[in-house]
């Protein structure tokens, strides 16, 4: 039962909601940056000293959360030449930003280390051969983590390492091709490690785990391969709540015991370390508020709840079965009742569902419906500030995305607005010379701007 300071607090947050989606329409995603702020310090008061902290732009690309988190402190872990293009105008220097990914192009490649991109992380020995060219090419030198898929399995949270996947090197596979990192060009340099276990990593036994893990494959590969890495990128996987209100596990004793582990070192006692977060820092500051625009009886006294809002705006992975849906939650804008969710004591006939044109679009299920939620109603999903618009399926059935609006102390400080729908290149038809292997839609516009 949330105490009376946590209700007043609630209650103002409730009349900016309703004031802004007055303002700027529905849906809208509200960001609030001062929580984003607040996340970073949390992540790194939890983490050994003098560890870096990255940001990992696919949990949220907004500019206005980049330019925070940078801003706090982070660097930036990108994966495309558009979050790069956000990371640069964040103000970064482009020292502090690292380029990952299984699947990287060689004309990305080339255009991030042309503008200067130094660090990157490297996913098999056909994309070391890929970036070396590309930096032989250019005649920069870059600097390369070798990620790594350890031999080890963990459970606990949605495993990328430990398991088949198509994530870094399989450790064996490392070690057999190792002759490879010997005959390096002059314009490369292989700096260290990266790991990443997985996301939504279950709770401090299990992230404590993952990083011993992480560590011990780090010091069996230095103490095989023979050089002395001065990075070790440990990854994350810092859970946070996905559209509900459950709470957040305590990382009181990380620190403590990440220092222990991390002084257990052999091989690698001298190297830096770096961690990556997307959901931890910016998932708490999202609220989605959606309006209903219907309640409509179904068969076998079911009910639906229709929003404006669907699996085209949240949770699109999760429709797709990636991420674990959990449950939903609402706040009812409109009344001062309490929260709503999936996860009540009696389940229910009652199925909340967006605009789109099929039975997945569903955003919970198996709920009751409180009786003073009522047509035009606005409905507010908090911690979707992760994996919320940008990882759904945005551009199913080609309604527009909502306005994303970021706050400082509940003002708007900035308004964004997700491109989506196509845009017609005909032409560049006659002179289809014109038309490189590195066309997209975001390079078309700038060249032809
Ligand atoms: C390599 C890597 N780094 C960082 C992240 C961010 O994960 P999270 O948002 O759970 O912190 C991911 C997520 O999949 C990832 O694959």
């Amino acid at each position: 039962m949330p105490n009376v300071k946590d209700l007043e607090t609630q209650q103002k947050a409730f009349e900016n909601w309703r004031s802004l989606v007055a303002r700027f329409g529905s849906p809208l995603y509200v960001y609030d940056l001062d929580t984003v702020e607040h996340q970073v310090r949390e992540l790194k008061q939890a983490l050994p000293t003098n560890a870096k902290v990255f940001y990992s732009l696919k949990a949220n690309p907004l500019p206005a959360i980049v330019k925070t988190v940078q801003t706090a402190g982070c660097c930036l872990e990108v994966c495309s030449n558009h979050e790069l293009s956000v990371a640069c105008n964040s103000g970064i220097s482009i020292e502090q930003i690292l380029y990952s990914g299984p699947g990287k192009t060689t004309e990305e490649i080339g255009q991030a280390i042309a503008i200067g991109v130094n660090h990157f992380s490297v996913e098999s020995y056909t994309d070391l051969d890929r970036l070396e060219k590309a930096a032989e090419t250019a005649q920069k030198s870059i600097r390369l983590l070798l990620r790594v898929n350890p031999m080890e399995p963990l459970q606990g949270g949605l495993a990328m390492s430990g398991t088949p996947s198509q994530f870094g090197f399989e450790e064996s596979v490392l070690l057999n091709g190792a002759q490879r990192l010997s005959q390096l060009s002059s314009y490369v340099e292989i700096i260290g490690y990266h790991i990443y276990y997985g996301t939504q990593i279950d709770s401090e036994e299990s992230l404590i785990k993952s990083f011993k893990a992480g560590i011990d494959c780090t010091e069996r590969l230095t103490s095989q391969l023979g050089f002395t890495p001065q990075v070790i990128d440990l990854g994350g996987g810092f859970p946070w709540p996905f559209a509900n209100q459950k709470s957040a596990i305590a990382l009181d004793n990380l620190r403590s015991r990440l220092e222990q582990l991390l002084a257990q070192r052999k091989y690698t006692a001298e190297a830096e370390i770096w961690f990556e977060s997307g959901r931890y820092l910016s998932a708490s500051s999202g609220t989605l508020l959606a309006t209903i625009l219907d309640i409509k009886p179904g068969k076998f006294d079911s009910k639906f709840v229709v929003l404006d809002a669907g699996i085209n705006h949240l949770g699109g992975m999760s429709g797709l079965g990636r991420i674990p849906r959990g449950y939903v939650l609402m706040y009812n804008l409109s009344s001062e009742q309490e929260a709503w969710s999936t996860e009540t004591a009696n389940e229910g006939r009652t199925l909340v569902v967006g605009p789109l044109c099929s039975p997945l679009d569903c955003l919970t299920r198996k709920t009751e419906l409180p009786p003073s939620v009522n047509i035009n109603d606005i409905v507010a999903i908090p911690n979707v500030g992760a994996y919320g618009l940008t990882a759904s399926l945005v551009a199913f059935l080609s309604r527009p995305a909502p306005l994303e609006v970021s706050l400082r102390n509940g003002i708007p400080v900035d308004l964004s607005s997700l491109r989506t729908g196509h845009e017609s290149l005909q032409f560049l038809l006659p002179e289809p010379e014109n038309l490189s292997i590195n066309i997209t839609g975001d390079s078309i516009r700038e060249q032809y701007a």
